[in-house]
């Protein structure tokens, strides 16, 4: 069975939620952050986001839909898990790790078999830029731990980051199988076998 309209809803919700919630930190960063080069970089980074945020609104008006409310989204129970910093130093490191799973979740998403031509086209869209919010974060990150000492504890911080945020996201996974009955993170082989269990789930 692929997804429903309804499930597609909340999925494109849910990254909706995602986009709008880290435009609204990269806005608090940007006010802590004097530098006048990342107050260029911040604002192009800003525009990015909430457009993404536009395009999944767009592409649940496409499916006849609403927003719906996200009742605990990804950013939410990663500050639950790991509180949310309040340095800039730790959240550069912290955006870095969530922009990462955004492009590896949004890959995984257009490699899914369950993955239909509008929602790949956006997803390749929106990919295109995830690249350069990486390289540019870390780029930053690497330059504030040098200002204090090393870049060594850059690397240590995102290493910590990425551990704690590996977590949440198996959490995630779960949620969402159990909401739409299998995870577009999952690989076809994953998807085989939810249907050898018996699960509805029909691959292609
Ligand atoms: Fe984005
Ligand atoms: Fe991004």
């Amino acid at each position: 069975m692929h997804p429903s309209k309804e499930s597609l809803i909340k999925l494109f919700s849910y990254y909706r939620d995602a986009e709008i919630r880290g435009a609204a930190l990269l806005m608090k960063m940007m006010q802590r952050e004097k530098d006048p080069e990342a107050q260029v970089l911040f604002s192009r980074h800003i525009d990015d986001e909430t457009h993404h945020a536009w395009l999944w609104t767009r592409r649940i008006k496409q499916e006849g839909g609403w927003p719906v409310e996200v009742p605990d989204g990804y950013q939410r129970r990663l500050g639950k898990a790991l509180g949310i910093p309040t340095n800039n130093f730790d959240l550069f490191a912290l955006t870095v790790v969530v922009e990462e799973r955004a492009g590896r979740r949004y890959q995984e998403h257009i490699e899914s078999p369950l993955c239909d031509d509008k929602t790949r086209d956006l997803l390749i869209e929106i990919s295109n830029d995830e690249k350069w919010h990486i390289a540019w974060m870390e780029d930053w990150l690497m330059k504030m731990a040098r200002a204090r000492g090393s870049e060594e504890e850059g690397r240590a911080r995102l290493a910590h980051y990425r551990d704690q945020e590996a977590i949440v996201f198996e959490e995630m996974k779960e949620f969402e199988r159990g909401w739409l009955g299998f995870s577009f993170s999952d690989t076809s082989a994953d998807l085989s076998a939810a249907n050898l269990k018996g699960s509805q789930v029909q691959v292609g």
